[in-house]
């Protein structure tokens, strides 16, 4: 496992760009694995930005890891606007794959969602990671063998999500790529900042694999690079 610490969040979101552009330019078609949440943001950022300056998506395909179940695509709180609203409009890419939280058989669409990543291999995936080490929506608990699923959320996860959700109900399941599908990616870069993920991360480089702490099935794949601020690095540091 690569580790890139960097100084902040700029630089971090900068230096995870330059992985990404540098693979479009490499191969033009490849398949990109896509994350929502905060720390993604900035990265997106910079791909719009290259994407202003010529490069180009159009021959990308794209697979997102994860959609709250029972959410419309339309509903501001879903994966699918998040991607939408802070990338894909940004972009000239045409080959979206998205999990949908309202398919009518969540099961079978699960089923056709994982054959569709098996025949079209991930080049790149990007991941984020949950305080509580989770990868995906593959909360602690969650089997290294695990495929596309149904999930369920745990109660920090739901906890943290409220902020987004408001007034409104917290979904308490999603659909997520398994820990077995991600780790098919040829390869996998983590992205991490800010004190709050610092235990993570500490788990993620030096603690036991184990299915408590998703994240360390990453330690069996032998192409991932994690790139962390200095606040995340923090305990590691004994800072
Ligand atoms: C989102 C996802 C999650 C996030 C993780 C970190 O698609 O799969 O695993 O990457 O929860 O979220 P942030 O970046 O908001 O701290």
């Amino acid at each position: 496992m690569k580790i890139i610490e960097k100084e902040d969040y700029n630089e971090l979101s900068k230096e995870a760009a330059k992985i990404i552009i540098s693979q479009i330019k490499k191969k033009p078609n490849s398949v990109i694995g896509f994350a929502t949440g905060n720390t993604v943001l900035g990265l997106y950022k910079e791909l719009i930005k290259a994407h202003k300056k010529g490069l180009d998506f159009s021959k990308i395909t794209s697979f997102n890891l994860d959609e709250y179940l029972n959410l419309p695509k339309s509903d501001k709180q879903s994966l699918n606007f998040f991607m939408k609203h802070n990338l894909f409009n940004h972009i000239n890419i045409k080959k979206i794959n998205m999990p949908d939280g309202t398919a009518k058989n969540p099961k079978n669409f699960c089923k056709d969602y994982e054959n569709k990543i098996r025949l079209n291999k991930i080049d790149l995936q990007i991941l984020g990671i949950g305080r509580n080490g989770h990868i995906g929506f593959n909360e602690p608990g969650s089997k290294f063998t695990s495929r596309t699923r149904i999930v369920n959320l745990s109660k920090q996860t739901i906890k943290e999500n409220s902020k987004f959700f408001k007034n409104k109900k917290v979904p308490k399941k999603a659909i997520s790529l398994g820990i077995s599908t991600i780790l098919k990616s040829k390869k996998i870069i983590l992205l991490a900042a800010g004190k709050n993920k610092a235990r993570a991360i500490k788990n993620l480089i030096k603690g036991k694999i184990t299915e408590k702490v998703p994240a360390t099935a990453l330690r069996k794949h032998k192409n991932v690079t994690v790139i962390i601020d200095k606040e995340a690095n923090s305990i590691l540091r004994g800072i």
